[in-house]
């Protein structure tokens, strides 16, 4: 076990059932880890996964960008707070994406999150083209800014996954210098916005086997917010060896 104590935040998507979340969790095995095993299940398998395992540290993909009220389908934080879960992604690129989440409304999902003492797990990250543009330092600044708007007097656990767009799922992972620039970035961004967090920078985009120890044998890299390799039993079990 070469990295002790990092974290291994799955995030699953709109992917498994509860039976297959329930007999990936089984053959996981996760009294034997000693490391941090996060898994974000679809909000459907939540319930049924905390109660099977009521250790595990359980996250939600989304959230309500307001508290209550009459929006159809969505979920607030304080629900979510209410069944167990501890802690929710925030601003993942297929939510701006597919979703047009703005910065703003991101920003207001955080500070729910925040409120309800859920951890949250926000993700940032430019496109290919605003990296080409030399982009990266405005978005990044301006995605850190919005998001943290509301919490800035508070004290809180934050994850931050510095996501690059053009790396989730694509098989082109960022580089090692390119992780250990951004997040040193983005340490000092958030630090200066909202001081008093407990702050964790994690990586996240086609982290594989071939790739994760590099990764994790970088300095200010706590850990890892993996997609796809998540979802294979045996991938997942060589990860957290
Ligand atoms: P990936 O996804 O590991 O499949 O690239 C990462 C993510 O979307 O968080």
């Amino acid at each position: 076990m070469r990295f002790l104590k990092k974290y291994f935040v799955a995030n699953w998507k709109m992917n498994k059932n509860l039976s297959e979340s329930l007999d990936f969790l089984i053959k996981l095995n996760l009294i034997d880890s000693k490391q941090n095993i996060w898994i974000a299940p679809a909000f459907c398998n939540i319930v049924p996964i905390k109660e099977r395992f009521p250790k595990l540290m359980i996250g939600a993909q989304n959230v309500a960008y307001k508290s209550h009220g009459a929006y159809t389908g969505e979920v607030s934080a304080e629900m979510l707070c209410d069944i167990g879960v501890d802690f929710c992604i925030v601003g993942h690129s297929e939510r701006r994406g597919y979703f047009h989440e703005t910065d703003e409304e991101i920003g207001h999902k955080l500070a729910l999150i925040v409120e309800a003492e859920m951890v949250p797990v926000l993700c940032v990250g430019e496109t290919f083209e605003q990296r080409e543009k030399g982009l990266t330092h405005h978005i990044l600044d301006r995605q850190l800014n919005l998001a943290l708007e509301l919490v800035k007097k508070k004290s809180f656990d934050l994850f931050i996954a510095y996501e690059p767009v053009w790396a989730i799922g694509s098989s082109k992972p960022a580089t090692k210098e390119i992780v250990e620039n951004v997040l040193k970035e983005i340490q000092q961004k958030v630090l200066s916005i909202v001081p008093r967090v407990n702050l964790k920078l994690l990586y996240g985009g086609s982290v594989t086997l071939d790739n994760i120890d590099e990764y994790l044998s970088t300095d200010c890299v706590d850990g890892v917010l993996v997609g796809g390799a998540s979802l294979e039993l045996k991938t997942f079990q060589n990860f957290i060896k």
